[in-house]
């Protein structure tokens, strides 16, 4: 089967986050699975720089708001991907500095709206073979609200591709202005409650949920959650439609085990696994971390349990929670803290005050770092997760990986992938983490401390150091499910 994959970012080219990931690796997985995947997405000007070796395949053009562009196709080798990628080079649309969502002051770009419509039109040709590429998809993967028009569009032709929608996050609808459907020559009958209108904008969410043959989102538990109206941001409607047709599947998030494998991490000064060195080299690995992160006294404070996070700062992540917990703890606690993160700048400016209010036990890294990253699940003892809501979460499962029990809140994909260290789970040793249920601080302080004296019984953290990385979150069985989708009909 030929599968064209759509994506605004994927690891190692582009990454805001857990898209990225999911982009980087999922792809591999379903060409190991025998099928020809391609993955296409914008051509970026920073991506364009890190990969100045491309091949310009062809060159078609495309309607954009009010004017026709030209597309170059091009290709570009990317070992970690372990699939063909497509480039799409709109200098109009892409060749700007910085993020691919945000301009340099932390806004939207102005004409994301133009950009991300003109990209899934773009990828709608290039499926049906109108590129000049040669080759046509026999199924079209789409993923969050910047390639949701992929379907509507396809869904004007006769003879299309099967078309897939997977939903990472609910919570981002992109909503645009009507001027952007006129001034794009959208087909009039979309413009309605059953098409892509909402509330008298587009939501181009709405348009992959509306159009595609399936919707998937990346846990089963979310994708429970998104037909509530507590997460679905007004569309739970249809996804309870959507559910009722047999058409909404939770399909669980992979880890590139390539990638994420203390066992081979480049990133750690001190590779272990399960089996070896479990104990003795992530005991090394926090004295390198404690040592990076500037700690004097390293030996001294190698016996204090040390806590990691590391994610976007922003509302779902409960950074609010985070903040606020930490000051209770370090009253009655020796316990230390490495937050690394980037995001909504009151966030940022709370971490820095918790740091210059603690400077000897809360370290902060304002700033997106791949490698710091991997060192932190390598050598903190413990990773906090207190996320409001999490699609899937990719973090908890590195954590697992890396034996670094994961303290999580009783959410999403948070629900699917932790076991919590209650006195039953720990007897049958099945325990692998930590789960708080309400999202308080009262919540989530309890839930630390009970993390904190397991902590101390060396033994019983073992063990559930232990079945974390003992688990299985390879993308094997979740690309099959994709695949299956793909093939199955309607
Ligand atoms: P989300 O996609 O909602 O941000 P996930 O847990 O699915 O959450 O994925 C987040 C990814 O982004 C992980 O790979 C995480 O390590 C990475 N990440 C987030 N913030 C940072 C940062 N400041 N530095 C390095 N990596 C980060
Ligand atoms: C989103 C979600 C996150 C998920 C990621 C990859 O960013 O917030 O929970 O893991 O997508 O699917």
């Amino acid at each position: 089967m030929n599968i064209l994959f759509a994506t605004s970012e994927a690891h190692p080219l582009i990454k805001t986050g857990g898209l990225a990931d999911v982009s980087g690796s999922l792809p591999k997985a379903m060409a190991q699975l025998g099928h020809t995947v391609r993955l296409v997405m914008p051509a970026y000007q920073a991506v364009l720089e890190k990969y100045p070796e491309q091949q310009l395949l062809a060159e078609f053009s495309v309607g954009g708001a009010g004017r026709l562009l030209h597309v170059r196709v091009l290709s570009v080798q990317v070992a970690e991907v372990g699939t063909e990628v497509l480039l799409l080079d709109i200098p109009e649309l892409f060749q700007r500095p910085g993020n691919p969502y945000l301009a340099q002051d932390g806004s939207d770009w102005w004409d994301n709206g133009e950009r991300f419509a003109v990209f899934s039109r773009a990828v709608a040709e290039i499926a049906m073979d109108r590129a000049g590429l040669n080759w046509r998809a026999d199924a079209v993967h789409a993923n969050d609200w910047q390639t949701g028009l992929v379907a509507a569009f396809l869904s004007e032709e006769t003879q299309r591709p099967k078309t897939l929608f997977t939903i990472h996050n609910m919570a981002y609808a992109g909503y645009f202005p009507k001027s952007l459907f006129d001034s794009m020559w959208m087909p009039l009958p979309w413009w309605t409650a059953e098409g892509i209108e909402y509330y008298g904008q587009i939501s181009m969410l709405k348009a992959g949920i509306m159009y595609s043959d399936w919707v998937t989102t990346v846990s089963p538990t979310y994708a429970q959650e998104i037909c509530t109206t507590e997460y679905a941001y007004g569309f739970a409607p249809i996804m309870q439609q959507r559910r009722a047709e047999g058409r909404l599947v939770g399909i669980l998030n992979g880890i590139d085990t390539e990638q994420w494998n203390p066992q081979t991490d480049p990133h750690i000064e001190f590779n272990y696994s399960v089996t070896s060195g479990r104990v003795s080299q992530k005991k090394r690995n926090k004295a390198a971390l404690l040592h990076q992160l500037g700690v004097k006294d390293v030996e001294s404070r190698l016996t204090e349990p040390l806590i990691g996070f590391i994610g976007r700062l922003v509302t779902q992540k409960g950074v609010d929670l985070i903040t606020q917990v930490i000051p209770e703890l370090l009253e009655k606690h020796a316990v230390n803290f490495v937050l690394v993160g980037a995001g909504e700048e009151h966030y940022e400016d709370d971490f820095r005050a918790l740091a210059e209010a603690y400077p000897e036990r809360v370290f902060v890294h304002i700033g997106y770092s791949e490698p710091l990253a991997h060192q932190v699940e390598a050598g903190a003892d413990m990773f906090l997760m207190p996320s409001r809501f999490e699609p899937c979460g990719l973090n908890q499962m590195y954590s697992l990986a890396y034996g670094t029990p994961p303290i999580v809140h009783y959410t999403g994909g948070l629900i699917d992938t932790v076991v919590n260290a209650s006195e039953e789970n720990v007897a049958d040793k099945t325990a692998t983490g930590f789960v708080f249920y309400d999202p308080t601080i009262h919540a989530l302080r309890s839930t630390i401390e009970h993390a904190l004296f397991l902590y101390s019984k060396p033994r019983a953290w073992q063990q559930i150091q232990k079945n974390g990385m003992s688990q299985n979150f390879d993308w094997q069985q979740s690309a099959q499910k994709y695949i299956q989708l793909f093939t199955k009909e309607i």
